[in-house]
């Protein structure tokens, strides 16, 4: 049994259990589907660009697939609403980054993790959440995951929204590089830019394929 265990800890095993968890909350919150994994994606690649590598990397990378975990935490009529959120509604939302926080707090071997999911929504200008850190006392895989989550966001489709474009989202991200954003790590998107388009675009393709067999197959 415990060898079962063992094996089942392998550090390609520990990934997919990650994605699990994520995919549990996806389960849940009806709008983010594929966001957890984009948004992981994402960050080991910007990290990596920033120099990153081994376990530091690694860390950051699975705090990105579960930054927003703790949205498990969150009543689902709340999560799912379609309309704009009242103010005590956003309040609620605003609380997922010390519920994540929380929930990995119980592994003491997710100590770092569970810091760089707390302070996920903080800016480098100081008027984030939950604490209001800013610049480099903000942890930085939670930068990075800043910058990401963003990207992912603003080029998703959201019920009250449409999807902006990855041009548009460009000049939101350089708008704000400095203000809301690690400036290094804005600087550093530039040379990841045009393959992330690329993919986007590609799972777009795969997206309107899946909806049109879909359509074909209740004909
Ligand atoms: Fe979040
Ligand atoms: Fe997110």
């Amino acid at each position: 049994m415990f060898q079962y265990i063992q094996g089942i800890f392998r550090p390609h095993h520990f990934h997919d259990i990650i994605e699990c968890l994520a995919a549990a909350l996806e389960a849940k919150d009806l709008y983010t589907s594929g966001h957890s994994s984009r948004v992981g994606d994402m960050s080991f690649e910007l990290g990596r660009a920033m120099g990153l590598k081994g376990s530091e990397l690694e860390t950051i990378h699975i705090a990105a697939h579960l930054h927003d975990i703790g949205k498990m935490g969150i009543p689902e009529n709340i999560l799912n609403k379609s309309g704009k959120l009242l103010p005590h509604e956003w309040a609620e939302i605003q609380r997922h980054p010390e519920i994540g926080c929380k929930i990995l707090s119980k592994s003491k071997k997710l100590k770092k993790i569970s810091e760089i999911v707390l302070y996920h929504h903080e800016r480098w200008d100081g008027r984030g959440y939950p604490h209001g850190l800013r610049e480099d006392r903000i942890p930085l895989g939670s930068r990075i995951i800043g910058v990401t989550d963003a990207i992912d966001a603003i080029t998703s489709v959201r019920p009250y929204r449409n999807a902006m474009s990855w041009e548009e989202c460009r000049e939101e991200i350089l708008a704000n590089k400095g203000i809301q954003f690690d400036p290094v790590a804005v600087e550093t998107l530039e040379k990841l830019w045009k393959r992330w388009e690329v993919r986007w675009q590609e799972s777009q393709k795969d997206n309107k394929e899946f909806k049109l067999k879909a359509l074909r197959q209740l004909i």
